[in-house]
C-alpha cells in the first residue's frame, strides 16, 4: 500500500468511528445516513442487503429492524456471520440465489431491500460505471418479486452515462425515487444512492411487460451505446456483466 493510502486512511474519521463503534465497514456509516434522512428501514422489516460483505450495512440493518424484523445478506464472497442475520453466499443475477432467498422469507415479502453492490473494479472509469449500472439495474429486476407494495429499494450507483435509463425504470415503479449523496462517501468518489420509496401495487403502464434491464437497453440504444452480447461461457466468467460500445 502507498504511502498517501496511508495516510488518507488515517485521516478518515468514518473509518476511524467504524472501528470504535464495532462496524466492519465504514459504508456502514453510508446506510445510517441513508436511513436518517429516509427511513428506508422499519422496526420488525423484513430487509434483503445485496452485495453484504463484510457485513457493514447489514450490522446496520440488523440494528434498524430490532428483535421482531429480519435480515438476509447475500454476497459473492463469504461474509462472517453477523448475530441476527441469515447470510447466502450467492450471485444476485443467478436465479439459484433468488430461490435460495424465497426460501429463507418462508412465504414473507421483503419491506426493504438495499444494495451496496459493486463489482470487481477495472480501475476504467467508464467501464466500472458501465458494469455497476448494469448491475444495479438486474438487482432491481431481482428484487421486484419478493419487495412487498410501498416497499423501499436503496441502490449504489455512479454518476455517468446511462444511470437515467435505471432512474426512469425506477420511477415505472416506485412512487418516490431520489438520489442521494452521504457525506460519508469519500469526497473522491462519485458514488451516489438511489433511494426508491413506496413501491407501487403494478409498474407503470408505459413500462408493462418490460423489466428494468430492458429499459435501460433501450435507453441506452437511444444514446446509441449497444451492450455486447457474450456467449453463455463468458457471461457465466463474468458474473453477468457485458461491456458497452458506441454503435458504429
Ligand atoms: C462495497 S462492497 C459492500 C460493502 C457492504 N455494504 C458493507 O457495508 O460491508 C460490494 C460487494 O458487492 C458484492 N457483489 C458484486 N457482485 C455481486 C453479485 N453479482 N452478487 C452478489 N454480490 C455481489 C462484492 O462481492 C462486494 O463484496
Amino acid at each position: 500500500m502507498s504511502k498517501r493510502w496511508y495516510q488518507e486512511n488515517r485521516r478518515d474519521p468514518w473509518r476511524r468511528q467504524a472501528k470504535s463503534k464495532g462496524y466492519r465497514a465504514r459504508s456502514a456509516y453510508k446506510l445510517k445516513q441513508i436511513q436518517e434522512k429516509f427511513e428506508v428501514i422499519r422496526k420488525g422489516d423484513y430487509v434483503l442487503d445485496i452485495g453484504c460483505h463484510p457485513g457493514g450495512w447489514t450490522q446496520v440493518a440488523v440494528e434498524e429492524v430490532g428483535d421482531d424484523g429480519y435480515v438476509i445478506g447475500v454476497d459473492l464472497l463469504s461474509t462472517s456471520p453477523v448475530e441476527g442475520s441469515t447470510i447466502i453466499i450467492g450471485d444476485i443475477t443467478n436465479p439459484k440465489t433468488i430461490e435460495q432467498i424465497d426460501k429463507e422469507l418462508e412465504g414473507h415479502y421483503l419491506n426493504c431491500v438495499i444494495s451496496d453492490i459493486s463489482p470487481r473494479l477495472t480501475g476504467r472509469y467508464d467501464t466500472d460505471q458501465a458494469i455497476s449500472l448494469e448491475l444495479s439495474t438486474m438487482v432491481l429486476d431481482a428484487a421486484m418479486p419478493i419487495l412487498t407494495p410501498g416497499g423501499s429499494f436503496v441502490t449504489k450507483i455512479f454518476q455517468g452515462v446511462g444511470i437515467e435509463g435505471l432512474i426512469d425504470a425506477a420511477k415505472m415503479r416506485f412512487s418516490s425515487v431520489q438520489r442521494y449523496a452521504p457525506t460519508a462517501s469519500r469526497s473522491s468518489s462519485s458514488e451516489t444512492y438511489l433511494v426508491c420509496r413506496n413501491k407501487l401495487p403494478k409498474v407503470r403502464k408505459e413500462a408493462k411487460g418490460r423489466t428494468a434491464y430492458e429499459q435501460l437497453k433501450d435507453h441506452l440504444k437511444d444514446l446509441d451505446i449497444v451492450i455486447e452480447e457474450e456467449d453463455e461461457e463468458q457471461i457465466i466468467s463474468k458474473i453477468g456483466f457485458r461491456k458497452y460500445t458506441k454503435s458504429e
